[in-house]
């Protein structure tokens, strides 16, 4: 019954590290804010991630703002503790605590939500298969194009080669270990805001990679986002992007940087697969009505062309400065750099999981007299 009283507003909680903050950790958040009104969600400090699971590649900051620009999120606490606390759900006025279907366990072994799991105070949803960091990681190290082709044999032998470096090679977490994403159209539909410019919206288009979605990116789109009211994001296709960077780049493919950037607040509606040049046909079909780029070298289309010649001439094309000079070749770099870190990070997350999932399988064999491993199922479908 109504009786004129407002419906009480669920506030949902979820923390994580978001580490290099990809469409998986965005499509956990889309889920829990589907379960309630309010998101807010706790982003750990560089140090308790440090001390729990090992150095992350991105500094809080950067997870912070990160995390603030995905669409579904309303409020980011920054630096909540490693293990999810009553009292942290209580300070936020949460209901609930929500969480993927994988195990996160703190330094020690122990569940990190084992506080709000015994109050009664967690839910869980569909962790998305086919991405984590840890993949990110090993395609970033492979020097390969071969994820380009997912789903092709070889790709899965080099991947799985990488990513038992220095590791026990018998055993791989469910978690952990690198799976494959299977992109569709109901994703894209999920991700996608739905809306269509009103006849008196300033029209804004940007093209790129957008590989490997970063803080550059973001603070390049906000300033996209500026200039008018409605933000149309191109994005080029996998083999326009490598004829252009070349090595192993893109590190995602287009259907994967299609969803990073759908889930960016910023953005209203992307182009999959976007040409390369910004044609007449292009602008005049959108209705654009300014087309921006970054600080970042232009690259010549494949004649040597200018592909911004178009909007030149049209006198609407603009360069904008984000503030911001990160690259994915910097991340890339970064990784690189910190490549023992993560494969020693990554080996123990494994065997921390591995445990997890035996002890699991232990309580299950003990309740049933069966071999099977047991999970909550998720409360709702991905
Ligand atoms: N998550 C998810 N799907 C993924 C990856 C993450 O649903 N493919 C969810 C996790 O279940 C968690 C939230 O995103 O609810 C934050 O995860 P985080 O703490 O950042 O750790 P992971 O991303 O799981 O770590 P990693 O990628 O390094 O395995
Ligand atoms: O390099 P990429 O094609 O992903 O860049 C997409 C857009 O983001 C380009 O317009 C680029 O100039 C801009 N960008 C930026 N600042 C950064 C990184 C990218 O303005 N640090």
């Amino acid at each position: 019954m109504n009786n004129g009283q407002k419906k009480k507003e669920i506030r949902v909680w979820c923390d994580g590290c978001y580490d290099m903050v990809h469409f998986g950790h965005a499509n956990s958040l889309r889920q829990a804010k589907a379960l309630g009104d309010v998101l807010i969600v706790g982003v750990h400090t560089d140090e308790e991630i440090a001390k729990h699971k090992g150095p992350p590649v991105f500094t809080q900051e950067e997870r912070y703002k990160m995390v603030k620009a995905i669409k579904w999120v309303d409020q980011v606490v920054e630096g909540a503790p490693y293990v999810t606390t009553l009292e942290t759900l209580d300070k936020y006025q949460c209901d609930f605590c929500v969480h993927g279907d994988d195990i996160t366990v703190t330094a020690d072994g122990i569940d990190t939500y084992h506080l709000v799991k015994e109050a009664g105070k967690y839910r869980e949803v569909s962790r998305t298969a086919g991405v984590s960091t840890t993949d990110l990681v090993g395609r970033m190290l492979l020097l390969t194009r071969e994820h380009f082709k997912r789903g092709d044999k070889e790709y899965s032998v080099a991947l799985e080669h990488s990513s038992n470096l220095g590791t026990d090679s018998t055993a791989r977490s469910p978690y952990t270990g690198c799976s494959q994403f299977l992109p569709t159209t109901q994703k894209i539909i999920q991700f996608s805001s739905g809306l269509s410019p009103k006849p008196t919206d300033r029209v804004v288009y940007v093209a790129g990679a957008f590989d490997l979605f970063h803080v550059g990116h973001l603070d390049f789109l906000a300033a996209a986002h500026k200039q008018g009211d409605f933000l149309i994001v191109g994005l080029h296709t996998d083999l326009e992007v490598n004829r252009y960077k070349g090595s192993n780049y893109p590190i995602m493919n287009l259907h994967e940087r299609v969803l990073s950037v759908l889930a960016c607040k910023y953005v209203h509606e992307v182009v999959i697969g976007a040409p390369y040049s910004v044609t007449a046909d292009l602008m005049d079909h959108f209705k654009v009505d300014v087309v921006c780029h970054g600080m970042t070298q232009i690259a010549p289309g494949v004649n040597v062309t200018d592909p911004y010649l178009v909007p030149k001439e049209r006198n609407c094309f603009k360069i904008l400065d984000s503030g911001n000079t990160m690259t994915t070749e910097d991340i890339v770099q970064r990784i690189i750099r910190h490549r023992l870190e993560f494969e020693e990070r990554n080996n123990k997350k494994e065997k921390k999981e591995l445990a997890a999932v035996k002890a699991i399988a232990k309580k299950s064999v003990k309740q049933n007299g069966d071999c099977k491993i047991t999970q909550q199922e998720p409360i709702k479908s991905h």
